[in-house]
C-alpha cells in the first residue's frame, strides 16, 4: 500500500475551545480571597494589578459534543506554583519511571522536593546519578514521609500494596496523599490500601511513560494527564491536584475519577495501546509468512509502514486525514475491512473491560508481581518476544533506515 500526500486532505484544525464568559472566567485566588474582596480588587486595581491576580481560566472544551473542563499549564505559571507550594515539602516516594520524570521536573520548577527510596536499591543509585544528595533531598522512605507534607506515592503498584501497612500510620492529619494511578485505592479489597480519613487524596496520571514526562518537559512541551480527587478533606484537593499536575510537567489535564482512571488505563494498555496492537501485528505477520511472503515484506507491511508513515498521520490529524492521504485503492479496502475488524474485536474488548472492572486484571497483576522470581520470569518473557521472527526481522529492517546507517 502506498501513501501520498493529498493537500485536499489537510483540514483546518478546528479550535474546539469555547469560552463562554460565565462558565470559564472562574477567578482563581487563594482561598484567602472571598468573592467580595475579588470584586473590590477588580474595581479598584489598575490594569496591571488585575493581571497579576492570575485569573484562572477553566476551559470548557467540546469533545465531540460533550463539554468537559480542562486545566492548562498556562494558568499555573512558575511564580504561581512557587507561591502556592511555598510551605510544602513534596516527598516523592519511589524513583522508577514516573519518580524520575516527575521528580526532575518538580526540581527544575524550583519546588521543594525530596526523594524517598530504599537504600541500596537500584533507584537509590539512579537518584544519586540524577543529582539527588543523601541527607539533603534524598532519604530513606520513612524519613522522606516524615518530612513531607505532600506524599507522592510513586512506588510500583504492587509495592504500594506491599508497603501500605508500614506507610499508612505515617500519613498523619494535614498531609496530602498523591497517586499517579487509581489502582491501589480503587481495588482496596485486594491491595488493602484503605486511605486515612483525614488526608486529601488526589491523583495526577500522566498519559505516557515517565521518560516521556521528562523529555516533553525538557523540550518545553508537556504530557497530557488526567486529574482526580478521591477524598477532599480541606476543600482544596482539586486545586492542589491541578497545581501538582502542572508542576510535574503536564501541558494540560482533563478531569476524571479514580475509578474511571484505573478502568480506562488498564483497559487501554491491554487493548489498542499495547496488547491488542501486538496481537494484530502477530496475526497479520503470521498469515503473510504462511502465504509465502518474505520476513522483510511481512514486517514492512505490518509494522514499519504503520509506525513510520501512517500512525504519525493519525496522530497529527486524525483517521480521516490518514485515509485521505492514501491511494483510493488502499482507502476503499481499509474502510470496508475496518467494519469487519470492529465487529470481530468488540466482544473481545467487552470481555477485557469486564475483566478489568471485576478486579481480575488487578488480581493477576498483584499475584504476578509478588512472585520471588518475578524479574527472572519477566526477562524470560521479554526474551521470548525478542526472539520471535517478526521482531528479529524488525531489527534488520530498522538497521536499514538511512538515519541508522
Ligand atoms: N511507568 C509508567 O509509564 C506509568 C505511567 C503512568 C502512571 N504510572 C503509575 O506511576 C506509579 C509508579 O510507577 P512506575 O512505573 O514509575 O514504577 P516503577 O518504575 O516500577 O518503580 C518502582 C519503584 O518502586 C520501588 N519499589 C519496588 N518494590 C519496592 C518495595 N517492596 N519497597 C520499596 N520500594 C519498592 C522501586 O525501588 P527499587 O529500585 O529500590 O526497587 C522503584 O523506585 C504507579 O502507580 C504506576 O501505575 C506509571
Amino acid at each position: 500500500m502506498s501513501s501520498r500526500t493529498a493537500s485536499r486532505a489537510l483540514r483546518s484544525s478546528l479550535k474546539q475551545i469555547s469560552r463562554p464568559a460565565s462558565q470559564q472566567q472562574r477567578t482563581f485566588l487563594s482561598a484567602a480571597l472571598n468573592a467580595g474582596r475579588q470584586t473590590a480588587a477588580r474595581q479598584t486595581a489598575p490594569k496591571a494589578t488585575v493581571a497579576a491576580q492570575q485569573i484562572r481560566g477553566v476551559k470548557t472544551v467540546d469533545f465531540a459534543g460533550h463539554k468537559e473542563e480542562v486545566f492548562e499549564r498556562a494558568d499555573w505559571p512558575r511564580d504561581r506554583l512557587l507561591e502556592y507550594f511555598k510551605n510544602d515539602t513534596l516527598a516523592l516516594i519511589g524513583y522508577g519511571s514516573q519518580g524520575h520524570g516527575q521528580g526532575l521536573n518538580l526540581r527544575d520548577n524550583g519546588l521543594n522536593v525530596i526523594v524517598g527510596v530504599r537504600k541500596g536499591g537500584a533507584s537509590w543509585k539512579e537518584a544519586e546519578q540524577d543529582g539527588w544528595v543523601e541527607g539533603k533531598n534524598l532519604f530513606d522512605i520513612d524519613t522522606a514521609i516524615s518530612k513531607g507534607t505532600i506524599i507522592m506515592n510513586l512506588l510500583s503498584d504492587a509495592a504500594q500494596s506491599e508497603t501500605w501497612p508500614h506507610i499508612k500510620p505515617m500519613l498523619t492529619k494535614g498531609k496530602t496523599l498523591y497517586f499517579s494511578h487509581g489502582f491501589s485505592p480503587v481495588f482496596k479489597d485486594q491491595t488493602k490500601v484503605e486511605v486515612p480519613s483525614d488526608v486529601d487524596v488526589i491523583l495526577v496520571a500522566p498519559k505516557g511513560s515517565g521518560r516521556t514526562v521528562r523529555t516533553l518537559f525538557r523540550e518545553g512541551r508537556g504530557i497530557n494527564s488526567s486529574v482526580a480527587v478521591y477524598q477532599d478533606v480541606t476543600g482544596k484537593a482539586e486545586e492542589k491536584a491541578v497545581a501538582l499536575g502542572v508542576a510535574v510537567g503536564s501541558g494540560y489535564l482533563y478531569k476524571t475519577t479514580f475509578e474511571k482512571e484505573v478502568y480506562s488505563d488498564l483497559y487501554g494498555e491491554r487493548g489498542c495501546l499495547m496488547g491488542g496492537i501486538h496481537g494484530m501485528f502477530l496475526a497479520q505477520y503470521e498469515v503473510l509468512r504462511e502465504r509465502g511472503h518474505s520476513p522483510s515484506e511481512a514486517f514492512n507491511e505490518t509494522v514499519e509502514e504503520a509506525t513510520q508513515s501512517l500512525y504519525p498521520l493519525i496522530g497529527a490529524n486524525g483517521m480521516d486525514y490518514m485515509y485521505a492521504a492514501c491511494s483510493t485503492t488502499a482507502r476503499r479496502g481499509a474502510i470496508d475491512w475496518s467494519k469487519r475488524f470492529k465487529d470481530a474485536l468488540k466482544p473481545v474488548f467487552d470481555d477485557l473491560y469486564t475483566s478489568v472492572k471485576t478486579g481480575e486484571e488487578t488480581r493477576r497483576t498483584l499475584e504476578y508481581a509478588s512472585q520471588k522470581d518475578y524479574r527472572a520470569k519477566f526477562e524470560a518473557e521479554m526474551e521470548e518476544i525478542r526472539s520471535l521472527e517478526i521482531w528479529r526481522a524488525g531489527k534488520a529492517v530498522r538497521s536499514l533506515r538511512p538515519e541508522n546507517n
